[in-house]
């Protein structure tokens, strides 16, 4: 009987901080019965030879190919599951009527479950299939559609966090789609959470509820106060929109003269366990909060591309101790992968520092300090997701979960431009996150079992 799960032999990257990258050449990686890595072992180690010698040969034994590689799986911390219906359409238009038009007349549809099926089943493979190991979701106001998301990813074995969308204020929202008033919005939650609870304690992987108002606009302060309360009472993950656009924060300074950041805290939604989208206008008091609270940014910056009227500074906000990861907004942003939202977060960053309106001097034009490089908006996917989480999950390090993808950049139709077998593995590093494609992930991992492979 081997001791392991699992043993893999191969090279895998991942972050030391977010700025620097560790590289482990070679290395095996020991897989406990629980689906972590139990020992990382260097090719130098006394018990390499030992440990090959035992395990070669065997079924539980992955000796990665040359040219493929192992990367952390991505954690998006910001998707709108019923949206992947409507990905890559109807992006020029402002978010209120983006939401009006198009969104809300779509999320009313999820109160078909079959319709809701086919929709959250494809979204979840996808997904996987994109490298995410891990995703934060909104699904729809409705609590059975919004339970099948969760079932369906216990199913495919991805790592969801779900919650069901509270929008309750009959002034602000559409009569086709709302909650049927505050008290229905807050039992509902409330049911969905003790479901989410009782059908994770069977999946591996862990399924999470989340506490879901959909913004301020459309919630009555009651509700906010409620959802509040439960959040506490089931020490539970909370995820809004915060500080979006102008529009979405002009609204909140009107209502409460506040920004949105000191809104929700009064109204005990900041949280350790608390994701808050784009925030693109905090205050440095704000971040302040942000940092003292434990609330994460979920920094959606194809999604910021189209609706915040902004470019969210990242540096910045790193540098006053908040924690950010990436995520996709489906379908604020139209793609599902992450690496697109790396390579964006990057792009979006320099166009911050650099300024993008020729009529003004250069040295008027952006705002210095801005870019991030690429190392950093891997960490964002990875290890930044899983802080943000407050998860073991987005390192491949030990007592975390081997939640990885394999990148090979050798595939014939897909080959990335590798052209020296000796190149530096930083620079095969960056041209696996510039040009992988959804071919190049060969398999994804989580929680020790293999959900996808192509
Ligand atoms: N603000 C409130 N709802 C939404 C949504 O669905 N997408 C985006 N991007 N912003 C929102
Ligand atoms: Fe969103």
């Amino acid at each position: 009987m081997s001791k392991y799960k699992q043993l893999f032999r191969g090279t895998a990257f991942s972050s030391k901080s977010s700025k620097e990258i560790e590289i482990l050449k070679d290395h095996l990686f020991c897989i406990h019965d629980d689906g972590k890595i139990e020992k990382i072992v260097a090719p130098e180690d006394a018990d390499y030879q030992v440990l090959l010698d035992a395990y070669q040969g065997k079924d539980n034994f992955y000796s990665l190919a040359e040219g493929q590689y192992i990367l952390p799986g991505f954690i998006d911390l910001h998707v709108h599951a019923p949206q992947w219906a409507q990905s890559g359409t109807a992006l020029d238009i402002p978010l209120y009527d983006w939401l009006n038009t198009y969104t809300f007349p779509l999320e009313s549809k999820f109160s078909d479950l079959d319709f809701a099926y086919e929709v959250y089943d494809d979204l979840v493979r996808t997904l996987l299939a994109n490298g995410t190991t891990t995703a934060l979701y909104f699904a729809t106001i409705h609590k059975e559609s919004s339970l099948l998301l969760a079932r369906i990813c216990a199913e495919r074995g991805q790592r969801g966090l779900v919650g069901k969308v509270v929008m309750d204020d009959p002034e602000q929202n559409p009569e086709h789609y709302r909650d049927a008033d505050t008290k229905a919005a807050l039992a509902d939650t409330e049911e969905f959470i003790l479901a989410v609870k009782a059908l994770s304690k069977t999946v591996k992987q862990g399924v999470f509820p989340v506490v879901t108002p959909r913004f301020i606009p459309s919630c009555t302060d009651e509700v906010l106060q409620g959802l509040g309360e439960l959040a506490k009472k089931y020490d539970a993950y909370v995820q809004s929109h915060c500080s979006e656009s102008d529009w979405a924060h002009g609204y909140v300074r009107d209502r409460f003269r506040k920004n949105d950041a000191f809104a929700l805290h009064e109204l005990g939604l900041l949280r350790d366990k608390s994701v808050m989208a784009h925030c693109n206008f905090l205050s440095d008091d704000d971040a302040d909060l942000f940092a003292e609270t434990g609330t994460a940014v979920a920094h959606c910056p194809i999604s910021n591309a189209y609706f915040a009227n902004s470019v969210i500074p990242v540096a910045h906000l790193h540098e006053k101790g908040v924690e950010i990861g990436l995520g996709t907004d489906i379908s604020g942003g139209f793609s599902p992968s992450l690496f697109d939202n790396i390579r964006q977060a990057v792009m979006s960053s320099r166009m911050l520092e650099d300024g993008v309106n020729p009529a003004l001097p250069a040295e008027e034009r952006g705002v210095p300090g801005s870019r991030i490089t690429v190392n950093e908006a891997f960490y964002l996917a990875t290890a930044g997701g899983g802080e943000s989480l407050s998860l073991p999950v987005g390192r491949i390090q030990e007592n975390y979960a081997w939640d990885v993808q394999i990148i090979d950049t050798k595939l014939p139709s897909a080959k990335l431009p590798i052209f020296d077998p000796n190149e530096d593995l930083n620079d095969v590093f960056q041209k696996m996150l510039y040009l992988t494609r959804p071919e190049n992930i060969r398999e994804v991992w989580v929680q020790g079992e293999k959900v996808h492979s192509r």
